[in-house]
């Protein structure tokens, strides 16, 4: 059911979920503040409670309520999100925070950040901080439009406020600005380019096995059939997802011109058309790893990681 604005307000205000529009995917927003509205996104998504929540803020200010802002880091996050980029910083919590411990799975550290889609922007102004993961069902594909998201819950959907496709089309990147240096938890729309031209230091990937940002889980994003990466062509009852000039004309293809960026806003789409063909596989031709290609690669070798279990 898609639902106006001030209806979906109302519902997040009296702790209900409702999935909101992000520029980067759809999330199963609640008020982050309340524990009952917290628990109905970790049921309704099946989502372990180790796994912390990222807390959406209406603007900079926001963030002081629940954590500890370094000035380093206040002047990190009003770079990135004056010039409306996906980022999620990682910040110590502060004492006395009125956020949900479910939210931060217990951690001492909290996940922000300021989404720029209009109607998100609208509707925090409305209710506060809310907690939002992508809305779907763990470990399935993330939702880059209101269709995704219904597809993904079926008859458990909850009410969506629809603002249309996701302009980045993959998840925030999220840095963690609790630790010592700066490190990458996970890539996502701004690049680790960006980052490392803005601190004029090298900011490296983390790629922990311990649960510090479960998005990093090897099984995730599962279109629910094998993926297999780098292929030129497919084999028999396997369906192609290509990318660039040198893709076959009748294939599905991410960007023809091979920009990043526009592969990026396909992605979770393309995925969900070619599942939905129900192929042996889906083949996906190589993409570069540079700029955007950093997180397509990487929701792609999650993808993958399915073909070995
Ligand atoms: O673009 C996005 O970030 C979307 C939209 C809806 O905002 N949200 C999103 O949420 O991708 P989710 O739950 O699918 O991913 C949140 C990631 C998880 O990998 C989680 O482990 C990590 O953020 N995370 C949350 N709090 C954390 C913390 N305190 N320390 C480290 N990682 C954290
Ligand atoms: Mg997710």
């Amino acid at each position: 059911m898609f639902i106006h604005l001030q209806a979906a307000a109302d519902l997040l205000n009296s702790n209900q979920v409702v999935a909101i529009p992000t520029e980067t995917v759809y999330g199963l927003a609640a008020k982050a503040t309340s524990n009952d509205a917290v628990a109905k996104i970790y049921a309704l998504k099946n989502r372990p409670s180790f796994n912390p929540l990222i807390v959406h803020v209406h603007n900079l200010e926001a963030v002081d309520d629940f954590a500890d802002f370094s000035q380093k880091a206040k002047a990190c996050c009003a770079f990135f999100w004056d010039q409306q980029s996906p980022l999620t910083v990682v910040l110590p919590l502060k004492e006395g925070h009125l956020i949900s411990p479910l939210v931060t799975a217990g951690l001492q550290t909290i996940a922000v950040r300021l989404p720029h889609h209009a109607l998100c922007q609208d509707l925090l102004a409305r209710t506060g901080p809310l907690a939002a993961p992508s809305a779907n069902v763990s470990n399935t594909l993330s939702p880059s439009n209101a269709e995704l998201v219904q597809q993904s819950f079926k008859e458990k959907c909850p009410p969506i406020l629809n603002g249309g496709a996701c302009t980045v089309g993959v998840e925030s990147t999220i840095l963690d600005l609790s630790t010592k240096t700066p490190q990458i938890l996970r890539p996502g729309g701004v690049t680790k380019e960006m980052l490392d031209a803005y601190f004029k230091e090298d900011i490296p990937f983390i790629h922990t096995k311990n649960i510090k940002a479960p998005g990093q889980m090897k099984v995730h994003y599962s279109p629910g059939c094998p993926v297999f990466l780098n292929k030129v062509h497919c084999e028999q009852g396997e369906v192609l997802l290509a990318f660039g000039p040198n893709a076959p004309d009748d294939a599905l293809n991410l960007s023809p011109t091979g920009d990043l960026v526009e592969a990026a806003s396909n992605l979770f789409k393309y995925l969900a058309i070619l599942a939905q063909q129900n192929p042996k596989a889906i083949a996906v031709m190589p993409i570069p790893l540079h700029g955007m290609g950093a997180a397509i690669n990487d929701r792609l070798s999650r993808a993958a990681a399915l073909t070995f279990f």
